[in-house]
């Protein structure tokens, strides 16, 4: 079974790699034998990361980049030319009523969460199809781009493009082998999220989950290492939702 998810001989590069789930994705990616690059902005934290994985005996190495900026993805040309994996996972998300949520927080959350992703794509996808051997991208949105919730207007308007630049990606580029698909977390405790967890909103939010908890990272290995590997050969546009089933819940 464990042959099914071979990554050897494959590289793969994962945003936002510093923290939480991108930290757990390029470890996963790593023990399942891909080379991996991790990137973000914070350099000491990345470092953190991927000396662990080479200490495990894995391949890692760290790039520099910010992906609300269309410079710093210009920059990473050189290194997409050998990604046979894209993991969008860089995310930011700002809490706040509809009301007050304002323009710079619509651009910060916006140009991080979805235009990142879009033009990562772009850029990932040209150096695959330049290459000739197709590729797998995998886009990290959330259960908020299918369903709502409050105070978080900017994150779940930037997790639904998500999901709608991975279809019509998949569309335009399975005749290139590239394949893109996405997965939908439910909530996994993190940087992103932990202090709401013991407010009372938050273990009211714990109960309302058909589960009963949290997730954990490791509880997204499976779609992760589906998608990556040749195991999803004719998935694409696909959307796979892990949650515990809180989208189940009843209204
Ligand atoms: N945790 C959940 O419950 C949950 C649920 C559904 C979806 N998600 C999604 O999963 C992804 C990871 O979330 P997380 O919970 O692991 O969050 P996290 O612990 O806050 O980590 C976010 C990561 O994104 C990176 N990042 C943020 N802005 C960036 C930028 N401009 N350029 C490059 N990297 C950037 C951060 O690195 P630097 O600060 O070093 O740049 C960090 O590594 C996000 O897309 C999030 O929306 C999370």
């Amino acid at each position: 079974m464990a042959e099914l998810f071979n990554l050897a001989g494959k590289t793969a590069l994962v945003t936002g790699a510093s923290a939480g789930l991108g930290a757990h994705f390029a470890e996963t990616l790593a023990r399942a034998g891909a080379a991996v690059i991790l990137a973000a902005r914070r350099a000491e934290a990345l470092a953190e990361v991927a000396g662990r994985i080479r200490a495990a005996g894995g391949r890692a190495e760290e790039v520099s980049l910010d992906v609300s900026s269309p410079t710093s993805i210009a920059g990473l040309e050189a290194r997409l030319a050998e990604v046979d994996i894209l993991v969008n996972n860089a995310g930011v998300v700002v809490e706040k009523p509809f009301l007050e949520q304002s323009g710079e927080d619509w651009d910060r959350v916006v140009d991080t969460n979805a235009k990142g992703m879009f033009l990562l794509t772009q850029a990932a996808a040209r150096a695959m199809q330049a290459r000739g051997q197709g590729g797998s991208i995998i886009n990290i949105a959330s259960i908020l781009g299918l369903r709502q919730g409050a105070h978080v207007s900017t994150y779940a308007a930037s997790k639904a493009a998500v999901i709608q630049i991975t279809k019509v990606a998949a569309l335009e580029l399975a005749r290139s082998g590239i394949r893109v698909n996405c997965i939908c977390p439910g909530y996994i405790s993190t940087d992103l999220n932990r202090d709401f967890w013991e407010t009372e909103p938050g273990k009211a939010m714990i109960r309302r989950i058909p589960q009963r908890r949290l997730g954990q990272p490791s509880d997204l290995d499976g779609p992760l290492l589906l998608l990556a590997s040749d195991a999803s050969a004719y998935m694409t546009g696909s959307v796979i939702v892990a949650d515990g089933g809180h989208l189940t819940s009843t209204l």
